[in-house]
């Protein structure tokens, strides 16, 4: 089916566009009161992923209410290790938790690769009817954490600010590193290529805890596995967005990906230089811009579109919306995407 607005897909394909399209990351989610009325009826934030209808649902609001140019599938990165046979429990106002990790050879032998349909089919059946619903009007993002941040996750158990479990078994285990990274490879790319065929669009790819590996053990590390993800999806444009990798943009424009995600430390002026013309660049303002009055917020999208410029850009914050955004603050930045004039 051709898509009535496809300003994304165009984007990232390198073809000029009548403007800059433009979502948001966490944009299904928190900050909207439709989002927390339907998270009200729900036990828990796993029960809402886990449940086809009410996913497809979430996914759809932020559709009509704040107007953005895509649609992003309402799950979560941590899927995955479920898939694989490590659950997670999402604990309120404290973020995910795993109550087991993988701390040796055993436990990686003990991993399955996820199957996408008998695993994740919940996922699936939400693209599906997000699809139906969708009936053309414009893209579906669906998405997966990068390896290392699945990594991370998995051996550590919860979120951390060193991630120091993580990173001492990059250092003390390599090899079984490697292992673990390489299942979770295999998983995530059985896991997009369903996406794809239940209805995605285009994919994106996670690395939230990039920033956190020195330029060396991402390169060993990281890198590898997002490239092999690249290789093996042909089907559909693919962002890589590792947030803080500044020290990678380089090797990130090496990889078989259309669009490389940038996080707001990175300058779009210089990170053109860097990445050259062969990309589209997405993001990158800083969510917390979108605290500041209306008048700020459009003189800092202003600002941040006109470095990018008129081509291969798609407008996006530099990480996820924080929740006590209001939504008329997004509608405000999502409105001066869509109203800005380039000064040639
Ligand atoms: O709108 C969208 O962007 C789609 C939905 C989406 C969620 N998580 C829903 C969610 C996406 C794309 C993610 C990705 C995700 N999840 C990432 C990568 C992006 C990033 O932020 O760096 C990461 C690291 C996670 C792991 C995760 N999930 C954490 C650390 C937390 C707790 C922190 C928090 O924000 O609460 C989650 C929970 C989560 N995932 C929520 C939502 C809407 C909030 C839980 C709730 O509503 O109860």
């Amino acid at each position: 089916m051709t898509l009535q607005n496809d300003l994304i897909l165009r984007t990232a394909r390198g073809e000029k566009t009548e403007r800059t399209p433009v979502w948001l990351m966490r944009q299904a989610g928190r900050i909207l009161p439709e989002y927390r009325a339907v998270r009200d009826k729900v036990k828990d934030f796993i029960e809402l992923a886990t449940t086809p209808e009410l996913a497809a649902e979430v996914t759809l609001q932020p559709v009509d209410i704040l107007g953005v140019d895509a649609a992003i599938i309402f799950s979560d990165i941590l899927v995955i290790p479920e898939a694989m046979g490590l659950p997670y429990e999402m604990i309120e106002k404290r973020g995910p938790y795993f109550p087991e990790t993988v701390k040796s050879l055993a436990d990686v032998n003990k991993l399955r690769i996820a199957d996408a349909q008998a695993d994740l089919g919940y996922v699936l059946e939400a693209i599906k009817i997000v699809k139906r619903a969708l009936n053309g009007r414009m893209p579906l993002i669906g998405f997966a954490g990068a390896p290392w941040t699945i990594f991370a996750y998995m051996v550590e158990g919860s979120g951390s600010k060193t991630f120091s479990k993580a990173k001492r078994m990059l250092y003390t285990e390599p090899v079984l590193s490697h292992q673990l990274l390489q299942k979770i490879t295999d998983s995530t790319i059985q896991y997009l290529k369903g996406q794809i065929t239940a209805g995605a669009d285009l994919v994106q790819l996670f690395d939230s805890w990039a920033g956190i590996l020195s330029p060396e053990q991402y390169r060993s590390f990281a890198l590898p596995y997002i490239s092999q993800i690249c290789d093996a999806i042909p089907e559909v444009p693919k962002t890589v967005f590792a947030k803080d990798a500044w020290f990678a943009r380089q090797e990130l424009a090496q990889l078989n990906c259309e669009t490389i995600g940038l996080d707001w430390t990175m300058d779009p002026i210089e990170s053109r230089k860097i990445i050259g013309n062969g990309k589209t660049l997405q993001g990158n303002l800083d969510p917390c811009v979108l605290y500041a009055s209306y008048e700020g917020i459009r003189r800092e999208t202003g600002k941040m579109l006109q470095a990018f410029g008129p081509h291969r850009h798609i407008a996006n914050l530099g990480h996820g919306l924080y929740p006590d955004i209001e939504p008329d603050k997004v509608r405000c930045f999502i409105d001066a995407v869509k109203e800005f004039r380039f000064i040639p």
